[in-house]
């Protein structure tokens, strides 16, 4: 069975939790991808500057943001279309963005457990659950693999 409405419903219910606050949820994920991995703060122009995480930075807000907003656009394409589909010069984008600045495929895996674990940090203990998490998981993985074919044509 491909993508459900059910699944769907689940990311984008919960994405409008995180969308209550923003600079929360941004700093929480920026924090717990450099808990499992403190190596992949030198990728990042706006932490390589400062000692701690900045607590309000647009760049900072704005990728936490593109990781959360794309995520739930995959879950409605998988549902819609089967696939996901990111418009072509996004897609050069993205690949160019994230060779240019060391991000190697691992690190997709890195921002994944990141991403589930402030999602279920919003939602809460008690509306938390698997269902929700591999809703999510998968719209991410499938966004995340068209990525990094991309950065392959990108070296
Ligand atoms: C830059 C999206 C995964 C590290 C960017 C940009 C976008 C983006 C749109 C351009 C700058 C911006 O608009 O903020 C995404 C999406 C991802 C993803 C949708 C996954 C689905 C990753 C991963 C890493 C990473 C896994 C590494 C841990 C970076 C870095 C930059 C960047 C270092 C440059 C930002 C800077 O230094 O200012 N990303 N990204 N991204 N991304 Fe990602």
């Amino acid at each position: 069975m491909g993508f459900t409405e059910k699944q769907e419903g689940l990311v984008k219910e919960s994405w409008e939790v995180l969308k209550q606050d923003i600079p929360h949820f941004s700093l929480r994920f920026f924090s717990l991808i450099l808990e499992i991995a403190p190596g992949a703060k030198n990728m990042f122009s706006f932490l390589r500057e400062s000692e701690e995480i900045p607590q309000n930075n647009p760049k900072l807000k704005a990728h936490a943001v593109k990781v959360f907003k794309m995520t739930c656009e995959s879950a409605i394409q998988l549902r819609e279309k089967g696939e996901v589909v990111v418009a072509d010069t996004t897609l050069k984008y993205l690949g160019t963005v994230h060779v240019k600045s060391g991000v190697k495929d691992p690190h997709f895996g890195v921002v994944k457990e990141a991403l589930i674990r402030t999602i279920e940090e919003a939602i809460g203990e008690e509306k938390w659950n698997e269902e929700m998490k591999n809703a999510w998981g998968e719209a991410y993985d499938q966004l995340a693999e068209a990525i990094k074919a991309e950065m392959k044509n990108h070296h």
